[in-house]
């Protein structure tokens, strides 16, 4: 709490072309399978909602949402190891669900990893409940893991 109170202000706005580097160092010390620079560069050609935290004109965070069919579709929320458990991780996903209900998307799904109980309590505190399993859906050392797909219905003011 003495922490939060002496952070610096921070700011959610689109990703562009120059936050790859950064975004892309990010997500290298977040994931042991990252993502590489060039699924990134995809994901802002595709016109995915692609978005940035900047904390001291650094990307501290980010989130990609797909939006399509009327469902969108969470595919990637991080936030820089070194600026967790400050609510960054919370206000990526508020904004990824405030652009879904601007769009008057119905559901939001995602996958995630059993194992990632740090995601898996984010996601349930906003509300989010499993409904199915994608089996052998992720790389792991150990060979495949299984996927949690969750979902979270849209209903207005929620
Ligand atoms: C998951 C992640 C985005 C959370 O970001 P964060 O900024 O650290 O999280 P916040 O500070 O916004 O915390 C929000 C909620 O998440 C949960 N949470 C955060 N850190 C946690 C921890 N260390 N242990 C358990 N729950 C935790 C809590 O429910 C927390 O709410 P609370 O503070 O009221 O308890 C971050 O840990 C991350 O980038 N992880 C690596 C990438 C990843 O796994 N992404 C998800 C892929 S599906």
């Amino acid at each position: 709490m003495i922490r939060a109170m002496k952070e610096p202000p921070v700011a959610i706005r689109d990703m562009a072309h120059d936050d790859l580097a950064m975004v892309s160092d990010i997500e290298r010390r977040s994931y042991e399978f990252p993502w590489s620079h060039g699924v990134f560069r995809d994901c802002l050609l595709a016109g995915y909602r692609s978005s940035v935290l900047i904390r001291d004109e650094r990307v501290a965070g980010y989130g990609i949402l797909s939006i399509a069919a009327g469902e969108a579709h969470i595919l990637n929320l991080c936030v820089d190891p070194e600026f967790r458990s400050l609510g960054y991780g919370e206000r990526l996903l508020d904004a990824m669900l405030g652009q879904a209900r601007a769009a008057s998307v119905g559901e939001v799904l995602l996958e995630v990893r059993p194992s990632n109980k740090t995601a898996l309590a984010l996601y349930r505190k906003r509300g989010f409940f499993q409904v199915a399993k994608r089996p052998a859906y992720y790389q792991s050392h150990q060979g495949r893991e299984d996927a949690a797909v969750l979902a979270k219905k849209l209903v207005s003011g929620a």
